[in-house]
Parts: C-alpha cells; structure tokens; sequence
C-alpha cells in the first residue's frame, strides 16, 4: 500500500496548534475544517480531467472538468465528520457515506451501528474519512464494507496515524493509498496515538 505524509506547512503548522491540550474545542473543530480543505486539495490533485464543451458570455469553448461520476466521501462516526465538513466545502457535489463505529474500550474491536452508502459505488472514487488511524481497526472493517457494496477504487484520508494502524491497513488493504498528516510515535495500551492529540471525537464534540 501507498502511504502519503502530507508535510504541506499550513497543515502541519495548523495539526499542531490542534495537538495542544490548551486548544479549545471551537478551536478545535475550525482547525479540523481548515486542514479538510488543504487535505482534500491535496489528495484530489491527481483526478482526472475531460474537456466538456459549454459557452461563456463571448464564445463557445471547450473547458477541463472533473471525469468520471461524482465523487463519494465515506465519514467514519463521529470524528470523521470533522474532515468531511471541509471535504464538502471544497466538493459540494459530492455525494455522502456514513459509517458509524465505535472502538469497543475493552477489546479495541470495531462496532458497527449505523451504514448508509449511495447506491452506486461500482466505478466511483470514494475518500474514506476519519482523523485518526490508531489500530486501524475501524479504518479496515468500513473499507470491507464499502468493497462488499461494490467500491473498487478508495482512498484513506485521515489526520494522525500509528505505525501500527500503517502496517495493519496496508496489509489488509493493499489497494487503498493513505494520506495522513503525520505518523506518530506509536499506539499505547489503550490504543490511542501518542503523542497524537488525544480523543478525535471528544475534543471536536465533547
Ligand atoms: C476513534 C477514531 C477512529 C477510531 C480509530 O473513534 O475517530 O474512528 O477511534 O481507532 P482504530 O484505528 O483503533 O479503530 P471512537 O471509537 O473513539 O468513536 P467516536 O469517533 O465516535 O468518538
């Protein structure tokens, strides 16, 4: 699997003023928005262009659009709300997954309780979104999942990723790229990224 560290200044610099315990949750949720818009730049910089034909004001022309159908962002609950709200400010069009999953505190074990896809995901780009990548357990069930109905060209955006949670997805997911804004240390024994910046979901939403 391809792994991708964004080191764009504006998301690195904006990643550690969201790493800081002092950064207030609005902070918080604005600055997760920001990076969003600067990742998704990023991550969509490869999309293919067509030619398409329209009329401006003075003459008919031909004109570069984005090929193929629309794109679908996938957002792992809750967290991946965060990067999705920014995702959708970019690429209004976009069409929607939600994925609801939580970490079981126990067994670090995913548990699915809510999947809501569009239902065309055959032949459609579709960024999976949630800010952090621990044990990559979560990541890797929603990606099983988004195959079974069909998907067969994704990508993995998220904020923070272990070295751990790399390894495992990549080996899982071999096909799906990860763009990440920064690999951290490693995972401690309840799973969470350190130093990383803490609980995704809980500094975003309380
Ligand atoms: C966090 C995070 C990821 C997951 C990462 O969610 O947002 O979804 O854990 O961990 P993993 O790679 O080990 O699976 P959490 O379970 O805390 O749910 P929440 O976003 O609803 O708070």
């Amino acid at each position: 699997g391809h792994v991708t560290v964004l080191d764009h200044p504006l998301i690195q610099h904006k990643l550690t003023i969201m790493r800081n315990k002092e950064t207030s949750i609005a902070g918080f949720r604005r600055l997760l928005r920001e990076i969003a818009h600067l990742m998704c730049y990023e991550v969509t910089r490869d999309l293919e262009l067509e030619l398409i034909d329209i009329d401006t004001p003075m003459a008919p022309m031909k004109s570069p659009a984005i090929k193929g159908k629309k794109l679908v962002f996938a957002s792992i609950l809750r967290a991946g709300n965060g990067l999705l709200d920014g995702m959708l400010d970019l690429v209004p069009a976009a069409r929607v997954a939600h994925i609801g999953m939580y970490r079981d505190h126990e067994t670090l074990e995913p548990v699915e309780y809510y999947f809501k896809a569009p239902s065309s995901l055959e032949d459609r780009l579709i960024i999976v979104v949630d800010p952090m990548l621990a044990t990559a357990n979560s990541a890797t069930a929603a990606i099983e999942k988004l195959k079974e109905r069909g998907a067969n060209n994704i990508r993995f955006l998220c904020l923070l990723a272990a070295p751990e949670g790399i390894k495992r997805f990549t080996e899982a997911h071999p096909d799906v790229p990860v763009y990440t804004a920064s690999i951290d240390d490693h995972l401690n024994e309840k799973g969470y990224i350190v130093p990383g910046l803490g609980d995704a979901g809980d500094r975003m939403y309380g």
